[in-house]
């Protein structure tokens, strides 16, 4: 059956609108449309494929355990479930960890984990959640509207209540909500979706003395920045604190659905059987490609390659800013760059993002004005170097 991009608004409900390409092949960072037209990959899948597309570990991976076992439920248990509970449990804080399909799942059951937790521990009173406006947990009722979004919250009736919203790196904010009633603080070590901006270093500490001083659980929301994205293992570990609930999802899969939580054996303690669950959570293809993903990803080539490449994305971006003047701000992470354009091309990302498309090369947008670059953390250099290229082409025909 032949099927086009044509196709696509004739069968699917419309809240996407995807390019008008239609990709059918990957290799490593590169992509090609069902015209056999070539692209270099610097999305990832929105964060995702961060080996790239079908690397040889994760088809291996993937094709033995597809042949031996697919699905079971949580009615049973299976190796490469409690294997990779085992391996992250060991490279992280966490004790105990709770596998779902998604970001927002993984999210979902972290915050209904810190409800039973101080419902149990502090009685009902103890319910408030307190999150940072442009943060972005999923969507979900409960994750969309724990984001700091409420564009993306509103126009579906009441919410899930005791929600409130404070400025990301607004310490004092945070201490003036902050009561005996909240029950936990979520944050993304490094703000994605709303713009790649990172906390200050003291903001994040004074977020877990906060969170210490009135027994309130710290949840970091860590799908986007998580497994190796940001140069070790969880953005957490470079900052000096240790949040109590983590959620980790998009890359940990490298393009297989699953997400984790990940917490304390004390904590974990609150969800006790029945409370709380998924059909395909710990779904054995799922695990099996995560374990290969994180056997790769947990190594000091991969994660000191990761610093090398932003290194490499930042300076190349910034020779681009001065032949074309366009970025005001170039920032992030690791494999999560953004470049925020100038006031004279405020609104523009999504331009920028079609002209590199007609160009052979992939971006993403972080809101209306960061063009956001999450390449596989092992890209090669020569796709670096020839995507930027097409990037500078692009850009060239777009501002002349
Ligand atoms: C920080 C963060 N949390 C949660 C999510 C939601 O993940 P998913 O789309 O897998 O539900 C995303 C997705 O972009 C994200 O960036």
């Amino acid at each position: 059956m032949k099927v086009t991009r044509a196709t696509f608004d004739e069968v699917m409900v419309p809240n996407y609108n995807p390019a008008k390409m239609v990709p059918v092949k990957g290799e490593g960072s590169r992509v090609w449309d069902q015209e056999g037209v070539e692209y270099i990959d610097f999305a990832g899948g929105i964060a995702v494929n961060c080996l790239g597309h079908c690397h040889p570990a994760m088809v291996k991976a993937l094709t033995e355990q597809g042949n031996k076992l697919w699905h079971l439920s949580n009615v049973f248990t299976n190796e490469p479930a409690i294997r990779l509970a085992k391996k992250l449990t060991e490279a992280t804080f966490a004790d105990r960890v709770y596998f779902a399909n998604s970001g927002a799942e993984a999210n979902e059951a972290a915050l209904k984990l810190a409800r039973r937790w101080a419902l149990d521990k502090f009685g009902a009173e103890k319910n408030e959640i307190i999150a940072f406006t442009k943060g972005f947990h999923g969507r979900t009722f409960f994750t969309v509207t724990v984001g700091g979004q409420p564009a993306y919250s509103d126009g579906f009736g009441p919410k899930p209540g005791a929600v409130e919203h404070v400025d990301y790196n607004d310490l004092a904010a945070l201490e003036a909500k902050m009561s005996d009633k909240t029950c936990a603080v979520m944050m993304e070590p490094l703000q994605g979706e709303g713009g790649v901006i990172s906390p200050d270093a003291e903001f994040v500490k004074g977020v877990r003395e906060l969170c210490d001083k009135y027994n309130a659980l710290l949840v970091f929301d860590e799908v986007q920045t998580g497994f190796g994205r940001t140069g070790s293992l969880y953005a957490y570990q470079q900052t000096g604190v240790t949040p109590d609930i983590l959620a980790s999802a998009k890359s940990l899969g490298g393009g297989f659905p699953i997400g984790a939580m990940l917490t304390t054996a004390e904590i974990a303690e609150h969800l006790k059987p029945g409370t709380h669950g998924s059909t395909y959570g710990g779904n054995p293809l799922a695990c099996a490609v995560a374990e290969a993903v994180f056997d790769v990803v947990h190594t000091d080539e991969v994660l000191n390659g990761v610093k090398h490449r932003e290194e490499l994305f930042k300076g190349k971006l910034a020779e681009i800013n001065e032949r074309y003047n366009i970025f005001k701000d170039i920032r992030g992470q690791g494999c999560l760059i953004g470049a925020e354009l100038t006031d004279a091309y405020a609104g523009k990302a999504r331009d920028f993002l079609n002209a590199g498309a007609d160009e052979g090369v992939m971006v993403l947008v972080a809101g209306p004005n960061v063009i956001r670059f999450t390449p596989s953390l092992i890209i090669p250099e020569a796709d670096v170097n020839e995507g930027l290229a097409r990037f500078e082409k692009a850009i060239a025909k777009l501002v002349g």
